[in-house]
């Protein structure tokens, strides 16, 4: 007689195949850290994405309960657990998409860079995991430093033999979402109608809002500029302080994520026009990464675009930006190649 266990698993596969033969193409999408602050509400919110028909959620800690739970929703994903290191190669095995929101975060007084020493190494490994076993997955990497845990996602592959700049993505687009939010609160208009490209690096003064090139087109003052890019830049200190100890922004985070994610997926259905800002290997500056507007199609980051004409104000930041993206990208590239 089979085992519980193996019923569940062969319940789990027809469901999948049956399904898959249903008519939209499904997408196969794993999260590594998906017990987590983020990983939880992304979860979530991946199980209610029509796109998605396979959700494998992996941790180190807690997934039974987490995928038990959310099992239960009468969405179209079917979900699957994987707990602790000895099953990592199979939660990644098959999957198009891997989010990654596993590492320790910010308390308050921390910068993002003073989380490196402990999730460099949780990156490097997770990544050594992908390139064994979905070596052709779109990776987005949400894990801090973001500005040196990409480059370090970069050497992984790139020593394994496996490495194609279009499917890693550092995702920044928490940073859009907070700018789409505060410039609507000045300009008093719906967030949902307001489109700023924020570009750089995702830490403090590398984070660089393009007002200038807000849509629907506006103007700000210089005092507003001044409110809008340190608030915009700060977005992250803000939820640190406000959660004072307990963690650093999530909810939003998941938000985020689950909007970047689903625009990865729309691109690799063969989707046309999406375009959204990611942390991406770049040739816009003279930097080798930079976060700029991208175009998401089936083979990653399709496209690259240029930044636009910039006003005085970005080209000092800009400056500022580049000088400390720098040293965040090179660190992350020596943590590998020592
Ligand atoms: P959290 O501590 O609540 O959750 C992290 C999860 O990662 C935990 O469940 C933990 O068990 C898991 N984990 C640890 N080591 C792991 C490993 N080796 N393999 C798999 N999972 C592992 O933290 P959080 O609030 O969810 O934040 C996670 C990360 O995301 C932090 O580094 C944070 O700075 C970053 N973050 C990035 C952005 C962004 O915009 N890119 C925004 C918010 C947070
Ligand atoms: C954020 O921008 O909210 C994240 O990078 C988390 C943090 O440490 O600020």
């Amino acid at each position: 007689h089979p085992s519980n266990h193996q019923m569940e698993e062969s319940s789990i596969l027809k469901q999948a195949e049956c399904r898959a033969k249903g008519g939209a193409p499904g997408f196969k999408v794993a999260i590594l850290g998906a017990a987590g602050g983020i990983g939880q509400p992304l979860s979530l919110l991946m199980k209610m994405n029509p796109l998605v028909s396979v959700l494998h959620l992996y941790d180190v800690v807690n997934t039974p309960g987490v995928t038990a739970d959310i099992s239960h929703m009468d969405t179209g994903a079917v979900v699957k657990g994987f707990l602790g290191q000895q099953q990592l190669e199979n939660a990644l095995t098959g999957m198009d998409l891997i989010i990654i929101p596993a590492g320790v975060p910010r308390k308050p007084g921390m910068t993002r860079d003073d989380l490196f020493n402990i999730n460099a190494g949780i990156v490097r490994t997770l990544c050594e995991g992908i390139a064994k076993c979905c070596p052709n997955a779109i990776v987005n990497l949400i894990s801090n430093p973001v500005n040196s845990t990409v480059p370090i996602a970069a050497e992984v592959f790139k020593k394994a033999g496996t490495y194609d700049p279009k499917k890693l993505l550092g995702v920044t687009m928490l940073d859009v979402v907070r700018a789409n939010t505060f410039v609507a609160e000045v300009l008093g208009v719906d967030p949902r109608d307001v489109d700023v490209p924020v570009v750089g690096g995702h830490a403090g003064v590398t984070i660089l809002p393009l007002l200038s090139q807000v849509k629907p087109p506006c103007s700000f003052t210089i005092e507003e500029t001044e409110y809008l890019t340190k608030r915009i830049q700060d977005g992250g200190t803000e939820v640190v302080q406000a959660k004072a100890g307990a963690g650093s922004a999530t909810l939003s985070m998941a938000y985020a994520a689950v909007k970047f994610a689903d625009a990865c997926l729309r691109g690799l259905k063969g989707g046309a026009d999406i375009v959204e800002c990611a942390f991406v290997s770049s040739q816009v500056t003279e930097l080798p990464f930079f976060a700029s507007k991208v175009r998401l199609g089936r083979a990653g980051a399709e496209e690259i675009y240029q930044l636009g004409p910039l006003n005085e104000y970005e080209r000092v930041g800009l400056e500022k930006a580049k000088k400390e993206l720098v040293e965040s990208i090179q660190k992350g590239i020596s943590f590998i190649r020592k």
